[in-house]
């Protein structure tokens, strides 16, 4: 034998040939007569470990041969590289050591309900899936901290419990603070205006917590957003910053992440079309092409794709039923179960997608300038561009207290919602905000909000009051988008739904 070392999968390309003890745990197996085909999962990647009868003793062999799912173990053997092998290279196991050994492990290769999966979040981590948005998101999270400690922003923590209503006051979680009632933070941005008066160009990074009963694939009711402020900065030099700070975390996602991207089946070329500039539209110009031919036209084509897949999705099934009735193997039995499975739950969402698409086209319709743009509205403007989409100016009853009005029509503020492409919605919102004492004093009395507490908000205003602005980027929609995850909630490690918190 040669020398023995220590690898991990993900350092496995450095020692092709070499013996190496691996260490992790029992992800799946597969056995044939005289052969073992057991893939390891060691927090670094996956890799196939091939165990042949007689290669080694033959107790060994019989206990991996009835080794459980997630069991933990060594294997030791020799490196050989295998394009068709997952993760690229294969070990030729000479020896191995069960570490603990696991039996009937809950969450199977075959397809779970989401509540169950969310009762077991504690081990679905372990799955391909979240361990590769796991991963994702870690270099999300990165890409945002270097963007803005490489120019020149200082990170201010801003607190999680709050006296003032940062955003909207039906979404508040109340707490009670020694007797006194507060609030968990919702935004730290009124914090963070004033500290932008102190150091210029500032960011927070934090949980925040909204109490939003709704139960949409985009609401969570405790979630992280980063938030830059910059003091002398108008609406233009916002989208300028966000555009090129939204490139660089998808940049970085693409250097870190390929493999990652890749097995989520994530379609990279769209991602790598995601650089400076982003289109731009006022929300009036975007209420145009809900209203009009455009958005109607683009609705009919996609109910016909639907239709069309779902005709595709039906036949495929038809074939496997077909086939599954014939005489095969145990492993190919079990495949086609598994393919019917996917097959199955892609059929029920394109059939609601059907369901809702008349719904959506008739919302769009029917919009009237005023409200904020609804999900399926987003949806649309999204799904109609290849690259995010800025939506500027919104009318200023839709919008926060805090808004900039824009002074050259004052039924509309200087803000913006930047929604990313194929249909996954806004990611970011942001303003210039409003630096005129009086105006600001009116809005947040025109809002219903105490004054009071707002005296040092207000103050900003009254020393040395600059144009400023900035904006936040939730990080869950932004991993979702980039991952192509249906469901912000696996996007983050623990979620927190309105109507679901389990562990
Ligand atoms: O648009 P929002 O409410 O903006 C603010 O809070 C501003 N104070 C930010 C600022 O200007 N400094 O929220 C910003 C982003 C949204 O675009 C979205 O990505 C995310 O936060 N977000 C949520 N993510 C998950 N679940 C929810 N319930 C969210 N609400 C907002
Ligand atoms: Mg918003």
């Amino acid at each position: 034998m040669t020398n023995n070392m220590n690898s991990t999968i993900s350092q496995l390309k450095n020692h092709v040939q070499d013996q190496v003890t691996l260490a992790g745990w029992l992800y799946n197996s597969r056995a044939g007569g005289k052969v073992l085909f057991l893939i390891i999962r060691d927090g670094t990647g996956l890799c196939q470990c091939i165990v042949e009868k007689g290669k080694v003793p033959d107790d060994l062999f019989d206990q991996l041969r009835h080794l459980g799912q997630e069991s933990s173990l060594t294997v030791t053997g020799a490196v050989r590289a295998d394009e068709r092998s997952v993760g690229g290279y294969e070990l030729a196991v000479t020896g191995a050591e069960i570490i603990s050994p696991a039996a009937d492990y809950p969450i199977t290769p075959k397809a779970h309900g989401v509540d169950f999966l969310l009762k077991h979040r504690h081990l679905h981590f372990r799955s391909q899936r979240q361990w590769c948005i796991g991963k994702v998101r870690h270099t999300v999270i990165d890409a945002i901290r270097r963007f803005f400690n490489d120019s020149a922003f200082i990170l201010i923590d801003t607190p999680i419990f709050t006296t003032i209503v940062g955003e909207d006051q039906t979404s508040l979680f109340e707490v009670d603070y020694f007797g006194t009632p507060l609030h968990l933070t919702q935004t730290g941005q009124l914090y963070l205006e004033s500290a932008a008066m102190s150091f210029g160009k500032v960011y927070c990074f934090g949980p925040t917590f909204r109490a939003e009963k709704s139960k949409t694939r985009r609401h969570l009711t405790e979630f992280w957003m980063v938030e830059p402020e910059v003091a002398f900065i108008d609406l233009p030099g916002l989208l300028e910053l966000a555009e090129n700070f939204v490139s660089f975390i998808v940049a970085r996602v693409l250097q870190d992440n390929k493999s990652e991207l890749e097995t989520l089946g994530v379609n990279i070329e769209a991602l790598e079309k995601i650089q400076p500039p982003f289109y731009r539209l006022t929300y009036t110009q975007a209420v145009d092409i809900l209203t009009g031919p455009r958005a109607k036209d683009f609705l009919a084509k996609q109910l016909k794709e639907f239709q069309n897949q779902k005709q595709e999705i039906e036949a495929k099934i038809a074939d496997l039923e077909t086939q599954q009735s014939g005489q095969m193997k145990q492993w190919k039995k079990d495949k086609i179960a598994a393919d019917l499975i996917d097959l199955r739950s892609t059929l029920a969402e394109t059939e609601t997608k059907i369901e809702n698409n008349p719904k959506h086209a008739q919302l769009a319709a029917e919009f009237t300038w005023g409200k904020d743009l609804g999900g399926s509205d987003e949806t649309i403007i999204s799904l109609m561009h290849d690259k995010p989409v800025f939506v500027t100016h919104y009318p200023k009853q839709a919008k926060a207290f805090y808004m900039k009005t824009d002074r050259a029509n004052e039924n509309v503020v200087e803000n913006f919602d930047l929604l990313a492409p194929e249909g996954f919605g806004e990611i970011i919102g942001g303003s210039v905000r409003e630096d005129d004492h009086d105006r600001l004093l009116d809005r947040i009395k025109q809002q219903g909000l105490n004054p009071e507490t707002y005296d040092w908000y207000l103050d900003l205003r009254k020393y040395g009051s600059v144009p400023h602005g900035g904006f936040g980027l939730g990080v869950e929609r932004t991993v979702a988008w980039i991952t192509a995850e249906k469901h912000i909630r696996q996007c983050i490690p623990f979620p927190r739904m309105a109507d679901k918190v389990y562990i």
